[in-house]
């Protein structure tokens, strides 16, 4: 950014997690015009070009002096996005092609992390079904199955038997449920635990880390059926706190910092380490990386957040985060519940008028959008799984529940269409003290 001049921001995706970006920079003196590309109902300033479109976003870039470019989701960033954008000289926030392998490639992903001696489950590495069922047949312990690629979140089978661990393998790489991203599978051992997302800001160096958060991925209640991108979130998780939290620093997020930058792959962006702090142990484990930004976590902890988020991002490009202080948090805690639409993950209704936007929702809700769009009046209407993150700041976890479900309770769509959890951050009320 230029001293005393305004910078403009071009937001790439359209979910909560971009709408919360947006709605945290437009509160920076820093920031100028906000674009999303695409955005969504929420979002203004949007951008006739699909979050894929590579050469269609940088000649949006291009044709703007100084425009700074932040990337939300996984797959521009596995295209190639920042590759293509720094060939032509244009500021953008996000790792590499090669640096987001951590998440494109979950085989990828666990030999670096068995290679730099983070702590993840024993697995093995499968391209041939028949191999990776002999493989099951002889293990003794619960096992998840992966497939390698990217599946938007749906592509992690957590089986309690052999069965159920044979039929995966045959989903993913006998019916290729998940096309060319099934094709290899990761099988690991299943541990258990409590679930808690790391996320840090890097420059290729030195990162800052964010403030903790868990997310709740099942769809329904009491972590029960399929997972989803995740149903809610809140900010800060208890469960990583203190001492825990040093140790993921030092053995998860630096460690992989410095051995991406020794193979050559540094990585710059928003790294998020998926913890799970096993519960004989209490050790965490990594169970994923993901190269980007968590949504909906980034709801709650933008929220929380009072440092100017542009000034992170502006210094993390140009590899200055270890001149910047921490980032500074607000002490409350921050709870995002996820109204979807009935159905997600699995096939829903689209295109439903949602009411109930207007209330008057309280000075601390937030009501982030993700699936929805406008119609040419200007209504809003339902036009995907996840479509609104009502997120609301408390002074502690209740406060910020009952806050969050009283806005969640003014809005509707459709006959009996959406759903949602009753239970997100139940976790951090009743833990015990
Ligand atoms: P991932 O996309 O790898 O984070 O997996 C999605 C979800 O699957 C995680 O958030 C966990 O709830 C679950 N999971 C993944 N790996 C394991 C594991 N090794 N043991 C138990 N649960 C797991
Ligand atoms: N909420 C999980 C994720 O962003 O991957």
């Amino acid at each position: 950014m230029r001293p005393g001049k305004k910078t403009d921001i071009l937001i790439v995706g359209s979910g909560g997690r971009e709408h919360a970006f947006g709605w945290k920079i437009s509160q920076s003196s820093h920031a100028g015009k906000i674009y999303f590309a695409p955005g969504n109902g929420g979002t203004f300033e949007n951008i006739d070009i699909r979050q894929n479109d590579i050469e269609k976003l940088a000649a949006f870039a291009k044709n703007r002096k100084d425009l700074l470019t932040i990337v939300g989701p996984e797959e521009p960033l596995s295209l190639g996005i920042v590759d293509e954008f720094r060939k032509e000289q244009l500021r953008i926030f996000g790792p590499t092609r090669e640096a987001a392998r951590l998440e494109s490639s979950k085989a990828f992903a666990k030999e670096f992390m068995r290679d730099a001696g983070i702590p993840t489950a024993p697995f093995a590495i499968f391209t041939e079904p028949e191999r990776a069922k002999d493989y099951i047949l002889r293990q003794e312990v619960p096992l998840v199955v992966k497939a390698d690629g990217l599946a938007a979140g749906k592509g992690v089978i957590v089986c309690d038997n052999s069965e159920q661990a044979i039929a995966a393998v045959d989903g993913m790489m006998v019916r290729q449920e998940f096309g060319p991203a099934g094709a290899k599978v990761v099988i690991e051992e299943r541990l258990a635990g409590e679930e808690a997302s790391f996320i840090a800001i890097c420059d290729g160096n030195s990162m800052l880390p964010l403030a903790s958060s868990q997310d709740h991925k099942r769809v329904f209640d009491g972590d029960k059926g399929p997972n989803t991108g995740g149903m809610g979130a809140y900010s800060p998780a208890p469960v990583i706190e203190g001492e825990l939290h040093d140790r993921i620093v030092n053995q998860v997020m630096e460690p992989t910092a410095r051995a991406m930058k020794n193979r050559g792959t540094s990585f710059t962006g928003f790294l998020y380490a998926g913890i799970m702090v096993d519960e004989k142990s209490g050790k965490p484990y990594t169970l994923e990386f993901n190269a980007r930004m968590g949504d909906p976590e980034c709801q709650p902890v933008m929220m929380r957040m009072k440092s100017d988020l542009l000034q992170y991002v502006d210094a993390a490009i140009d590899g200055r985060l270890d001149n910047m202080d921490p980032i500074e948090w607000k002490g409350d805690t921050a709870v995002c519940v996820v109204m979807a639409s009935r159905g997600y993950p699995g096939s829903y209704k689209k295109g439903e008028l949602i009411e109930g936007l207007g209330s008057d929702m309280g000075p601390d809700v937030s009501v982030f959008h993700a699936g929805t769009a406008r119609d040419s009046q200007n209504r809003v209407l339902t036009n995907g799984g996840r479509v609104l993150g009502v997120t609301a700041l408390g002074s502690n976890a209740e406060q910020a529940v009952e806050k969050a479900y009283s806005a969640v309770r003014k809005i509707r769509w459709g006959e009996n269409g959406h759903h949602y959890r009753t239970d997100i951050a139940r976790r951090a009320i009743t833990r015990p003290a």
